[in-house]
């Protein structure tokens, strides 16, 4: 009989019972066995719908488990480093939601107790198994595009602060759209753009809206009180080897369109765009802008990032996103929280 790795669901939320669950759930080599969330409610309201035989009273309880292999982390940012990094000395596989944690010293914490343990860590940056991202990596590969050395990454929303959770409060969560979606759309490009090494960012974050009351949106009301986060944040970023990226991220920008996750990719050859998908060519002389059909996705992008990790753990294999990249993600944005403090472009180590 084939393998079936057991895990622990660790935080019982939104992302955990809309996206996790489900995906777990349609996993042939997988089945979470227990769950626990600080809210034990939310805990056994998931453990009735997706039927988890346990629900842990504490994390210890989770973690003392033999049966469980791996975690998967969906609690806030605050508890991904404090979880990981009990997961791995309990000798567990990790794979935590995105971002990789509240900044870069604790994904570099994470990352290294990975390795000490000899265990995976993956992070759920998922948009990188979005159809339209892999159509256009293969578009790339077989150097169709050229050489890519441009690239402008995008997350906006015009009022979209999460009306649920922490996602307003800096302590909590270490940023404010940047941290929360700005890292999905830097994540695709990077993807996209080869995964260089960055080496500077100048940065600018604005708080206009956010923290001010009358407002509401995509999720409805939020609570402006607690709000202490930027609105928008916009940066370029520089890599080794002369690529630039430009990035923006909003919850509120009064911009006339939502884009979220999104990236517009410039190569010598030819350009691409995701989010919506298109292609720039040209053929026989003729410039073309073409918008492929029919590209899908295999399966629910987070789905597939689950599977991945299951795979890469029961089959040894290294994991799609490991968590050194999701920490140059992350390296990329506290540069850019820094800049915008400083005023001025600063170096990413
Ligand atoms: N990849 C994506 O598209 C995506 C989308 C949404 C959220 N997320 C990420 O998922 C994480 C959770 O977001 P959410 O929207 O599900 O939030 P949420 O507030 O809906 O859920 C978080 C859950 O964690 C529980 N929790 C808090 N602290 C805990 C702790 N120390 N131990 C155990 N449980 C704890 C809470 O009680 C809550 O049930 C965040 O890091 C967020 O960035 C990712």
């Amino acid at each position: 009989m084939d393998k079936i790795l057991s895990l622990g669901l660790i935080g019982c939320g939104g992302i955990a019972t809309g996206a996790h669950l489900p995906g777990w759930a349609n996993c042939k080599r997988a089945k979470v066995v227990a769950c626990f969330d600080v809210d034990r409610k939310r805990a056994e309201a998931a453990a009735e719908k997706f039927a988890i035989p346990r629900v842990c009273k504490t994390l210890k309880e989770l973690l003392a488990l033999d049966e469980i292999a791996a975690v998967d982390i969906c609690t806030p940012n605050y508890d991904h480093a404090p979880a990981a990094l009990a997961a791995f000395r309990a000798g567990k596989h990790v794979y935590c939601e995105k971002p990789i944690a509240m900044n870069g010293r604790e994904g570099a914490a994470m990352v290294a107790a990975a390795k000490k343990a000899r265990r995976k860590l993956m992070i759920g940056l998922h948009n990188r198994f979005r159809g339209d991202v892999q159509f256009v990596k293969s578009l790339i590969d077989a150097g169709r595009l050229g050489h890519i050395y441009y690239a402008r990454s995008v997350s906006i929303r015009r009022r979209g602060v999460p009306s649920w959770g922490v996602f307003g409060q800096k302590k909590l969560q270490g940023g404010g759209p940047l941290i929360d979606i700005g890292v999905h759309a830097i994540d695709l490009a990077w993807f996209l753009l080869g995964c260089p090494k960055p080496v500077s960012v100048s940065g600018k974050c604005y708080e206009t809206i956010g923290k001010t009351p009358g407002h509401f949106g995509l999720f409805g009301a939020w609570d402006w009180k607690t709000y202490d986060v930027e609105d928008f944040a916009v940066a370029l970023v520089r890599f080794a080897g002369g690529q630039t990226l430009c990035l923006e991220s909003a919850f509120c920008a009064n911009l006339p369109a939502d884009r979220e996750a999104a990236a517009d990719i410039v190569g010598d050859k030819g350009g691409a765009s995701v989010n919506p998908l298109k292609v720039c060519l040209e053929e026989n002389g003729t410039l073309m802008n073409c918008e492929p059909q029919f590209v899908k996705d295999a399966a629910p992008p987070h789905h597939l990032g689950l599977w991945n990790f299951t795979d890469a753990v029961l089959d040894n294999k290294p994991v799609a996103i490991p968590g050194e990249q999701a920490l140059t993600i992350q390296k990329i944005i506290d540069g850019l929280y820094q800049s915008s403090k400083l005023g001025r472009e600063v170096k990413i180590g």
